[in-house]
């Protein structure tokens, strides 16, 4: 059985104030079943203040980076390393998400050096694929999907591998409200975790956590969740207010 996730990426969103009446609205929301984990991706600013806060609340939230830089350390102003992300209780760190790919420039190569970084510092990468709406319309979207995943793990040792989660964030469903239907997000998963296989072994594909990203909301997350490569949600604009956040967390409980 491979678990399930629920993770919001604030992206540039919530001061520290704002993060901690977030969190202090989905106390007694968060699911407690086994095997089902729920993660949130803060601003770097409030990372500290997130982790200090479920601790003392006993609250069962995994914190996690949105970006780290690929060097251990060095002279690269402005800059966060893996190592500063775990002091700050992070357990897994996005990567390649598409804003960093368009808008910062973030090549496969510079993606690939900050995967291997993440395990060599023991964080999960949380490694996000997704094609445009025209790589989507020209019907070889797989080819740069399956270039993507190739390139972003190129190098690793397949047994490490095992402390991956991949995200499938499909562009044109990003912030657009036209969320994948759940059949395509599902033949779509289906086919990664198909070229997982072919290329690392069934035994990876078989427990490599698939998460769907882009316009996740409370009424089609349980719709997404059914689907049996579908094995989680990454979520950016509903899991900003604590109302939307807490509707999914109860439509994933009636999954
Ligand atoms: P939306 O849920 O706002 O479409 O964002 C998805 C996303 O980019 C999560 O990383």
């Amino acid at each position: 059985m491979r678990k399930k996730i629920i993770a919001g990426n604030w992206k540039m969103h919530k001061t520290i104030a704002e993060a901690g009446v977030f969190l202090r609205g989905i106390q007694g929301h968060v699911p407690s079943r086994p095997g089902m984990e729920i993660w949130i991706a803060p601003p770097f600013t409030a990372l500290h203040a997130c982790m200090a806060f479920v601790k003392q609340h006993d609250l069962r939230v995994v914190i996690g980076g949105q970006t780290m830089h690929e060097a251990a350390q060095g002279a690269f102003t402005g800059e966060i390393s893996g190592m500063m992300l775990r002091e700050t209780g992070a357990s897994f760190c996005i990567l390649g998400h598409s804003e960093r790919r368009a808008l910062f420039h973030e090549t496969d190569g510079i993606i690939n050096a900050k995967v291997r970084r993440a395990l060599e510092t023991e964080l999960t990468p949380l490694l996000c694929i997704g094609e445009k709406e025209a790589e989507r319309e020209s019907g070889d979207y797989m080819n740069l999907l399956e270039l993507q995943l190739a390139s972003g793990l190129a190098g690793i040792e397949t047994a490490h591998l095992k402390r991956l989660v991949i995200a499938y964030e499909p562009v044109w469903a990003i912030g657009t409200g036209r969320t994948a239907t759940p059949e395509v997000a599902q033949e779509t998963h289906k086919k990664i975790r198909g070229f997982i296989a072919r290329r690392w072994g069934e035994s990876i594909a078989g427990s490599l956590p698939i998460l769907y990203g882009g316009s996740v909301k409370p009424d089609n997350i349980a719709e997404l969740l059914d689907q049996p490569d579908i094995d989680g949600a990454l979520i950016g604009g509903a899991a900003l207010e604590v109302r939307t956040f807490v509707a999914i967390l109860n439509n994933v409980e009636k999954v």
